[in-house]
């Protein structure tokens, strides 16, 4: 759990947006959302205002409430979600079959807490895609992977390496921010070397989800403007995009469906845990309250509660589309670059 505090949460929140600015920011971004009338074509042609924006305001919430690793993870009984999850972390490596020596990308890699933990545990180099932000590469000091790891900052939708650069390519909860997932698998296969391998968790809606269903429509939705999504894809509709883009697929999966403990569990109103306390119903009131409180004596700046609002929301989606299995934060694939285009 993160050792960040309120006040840190309270002065990190904004991100690189002006303090004065956070208002205005907050409503600018609500607008992109189908709760505040948005739609999907303007949400995709302008996905990095839209996620940029996103990221400044949540960042400090989800250090304060995850951590480093801002990702689900399937759960064993008894295992805590601290160990689920750096074990969801180890189980990529695994997949990819990283060794020392290997360049390894890390597509949207949030603050950076995967990449730590595979490096370490793979010994391997990871490079690092970042939309935003440039102060991680102490936290990866304080790792010690520093010698071995950096940032780049750029968009996974035009990447800035040339063809054929990495042995690996991993995407942990982030792809599901592409405006087209052609598009972005197309570009990641461009830039690993044949015969290698890239490995995701997709959020997807899954087969159970019907469109006309206006219940299962809320959901979605709800989770679009609380997670900065511009539309949540169908687990078949990654995958056909995956191969488009030219991969094989080695196999894939809703690790969700096996998982003995359900991966909303820490966000559920009828759970309560002392470790992930931040993360609980109660924890939610308590930080609500507390942004509030903040807000209020001018430490957070305005428009701090917005995103507390939205971000509820978010959790409530989320919970109600993992109950209903409609939706998943952990559709996994594992999928090869051809060694030649006609192979
Ligand atoms: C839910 S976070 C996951 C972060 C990280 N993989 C983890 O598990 O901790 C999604 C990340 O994707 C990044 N992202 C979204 N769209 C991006 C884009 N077009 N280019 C690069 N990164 C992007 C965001 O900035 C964010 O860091």
């Amino acid at each position: 759990m993160s050792k960040a505090g309120a006040l840190d949460l309270a002065s990190g929140l904004g991100g690189k947006i002006d303090k004065t600015d956070v208002l205005s920011a907050v409503e600018k971004y609500e607008k992109y959302h189908v709760y505040y009338g948005g739609d999907e074509e303007e949400r995709k042609s302008n996905y990095t205002d839209m996620v940029n924006k996103y990221y400044d305001l949540v960042t400090s919430f989800y250090e304060f409430g995850w951590g480093e690793s801002f990702h689900f993870a399937p759960r064993w009984n008894g295992e805590s979600l601290r160990e689920s999850i750096k074990r969801h972390e180890h189980f990529l490596a695994l997949q990819l079959g990283l060794k020392p020596g290997h360049k390894v990308l890390d597509v949207g890699c949030g603050i950076g807490g995967p990449l730590r933990e595979i490096a370490r545990f793979s010994s391997t180099a990871v490079k690092i895609l970042i939309l935003k932000r440039d102060f991680l590469q102490e936290l990866n000091r304080i790792a010690g992977v520093d010698k071995t790891c950096n940032f780049v900052k750029a968009d996974f939708m035009k990447m800035p390496f040339p063809d054929s650069s990495f042995d690996a390519v991993y995407a942990i909860e982030a792809t599901c921010h592409a405006p087209d997932a052609y598009g972005c698998y197309k570009e990641i296969y461009r830039v690993l070397k044949p015969g290698q391998y890239f490995a995701a968790y997709e959020w997807c809606m899954t087969d159970s989800f019907d469109p006309n269903n206006q219940e299962h429509q809320k959901i979605k939705a709800e989770i679009e403007i609380g997670d900065g999504l511009p539309d949540i894809r169908l687990t078949r509709q990654c995958l056909e995009a995956l191969k488009q883009a030219g991969f094989e697929v080695i196999w894939e999966k809703d690790l969700a469906v096996d998982s003995p403990v359900a991966w909303y569990l820490p966000l559920d109103k009828n759970h309560f845990s002392l470790s992930s306390f931040r993360l609980t119903a109660i924890g939610r009131f308590i930080t609500k309250n507390m942004v509030k409180a903040l807000e209020f004596v001018g430490f957070a700046p305005r428009g701090s509660q917005r995103v507390q609002d939205f971000l509820e929301k978010a959790a409530e989606g989320l919970v109600e589309g993992g109950r209903k299995e409609i939706f998943t934060p952990m559709y996994f694939f594992l999928a090869r670059k051809p060694l030649s285009d006609s192979q």
